[in-house]
């Protein structure tokens, strides 16, 4: 049996990144099914507009958070650092072939940071969180007028002789209509994209947690990880 060597990996910013997002993710999805589904279980407009705004509160954690890990990765440790998260520099693409093959014999290479397959994993979901976080503080502005873009929105919409500051949602009589569906026009796209990437992004999370579970399952310690801060690890890791 091979000794085993404890070796730090995930700075404090890096672990509560990844816990704060996994709550947001988790209770944006519940909200957002909740919005997607409110003619099914009978939303009144008052309680859609509460749910938008909720999810939009929480949605503000998330995008904040996000900004924090993209800034990280300028700052932060070495495991945290872009160099270390893209699956870019000399010699990656041979690496992850190699890491594939040994993982599909049964016997994936332990590392002390990402392996090369995490660095695409990681690298895809960033991607599609960033994309969530964009639309959705796009979508933030258009029903309920929330910032960034909400004052923008309403300034568009406001019907002749009506104070953009005291827009409402959900009523019509204070909206320009030709500026209204021209506005609902403009964000078609936008919650067309925030819908489908949302779908991707529950592909993505069920990849996540099979991948970890098996790498977990193979001596790779990283789900202690990610709330140590340490990798506990048989062998010597291929990035010693
Ligand atoms: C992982 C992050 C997120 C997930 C999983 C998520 C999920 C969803 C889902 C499933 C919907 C329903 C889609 C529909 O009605 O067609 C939705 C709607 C919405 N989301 Fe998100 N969302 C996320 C992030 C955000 C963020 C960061 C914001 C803004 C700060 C935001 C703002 C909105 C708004 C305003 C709507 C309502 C769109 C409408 O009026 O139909 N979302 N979201």
């Amino acid at each position: 049996m091979a000794e085993l060597k404890s070796y730090a990996v995930w700075d404090r910013s890096t672990r509560w990144f990844h816990w704060i997002n996994f709550l947001c993710v988790v209770a944006l999805t519940a909200v957002g099914l909740a919005i997607l589904y409110g003619d099914a279980i009978d939303l009144t407009n008052a309680g859609k507009i509460a749910l938008k705004t909720l999810h939009v509160w929480i949605g503000y954690v998330f995008a904040l958070n996000l900004l924090w890990r993209l800034a990280w990765g300028f700052i932060g440790n070495v495991h945290a650092r872009w160099r270390a998260v893209l699956p870019v520099g000399a010699g990656y693409f041979s690496s992850l072939a190699g890491y594939v093959r040994a993982t599909l014999a049964g016997a994936p290479p332990h590392y002390i940071g990402r392996s090369p397959a995490s660095r695409l994993a990681a690298t895809v979901l960033i991607l599609v969180l960033i994309v969530q976080a964009v639309t959705g503080l796009v979508l933030a502005g258009t029903d309920v007028f929330m910032p960034p873009f909400g004052s923008w929105i309403a300034g568009w919409i406001a019907a002749p002789g009506v104070d953009p500051a005291t827009l409402v949602p959900y009523a019509p009589e204070m909206y320009d209509k030709a500026a209204f569906e021209a506005m609902r026009a403009f964000r078609k796209p936008f919650v067309n994209v925030h819908l489908w990437n949302f779908y991707a992004l529950m592909g993505l999370v069920v990849a996540h947690v099979t991948a970890v579970i098996a790498v977990e399952l193979k001596g790779g310690g990283i789900i202690g990880a990610m709330f140590t801060g340490r990798k506990v690890l048989p062998g010597r890791p291929v990035d010693e």
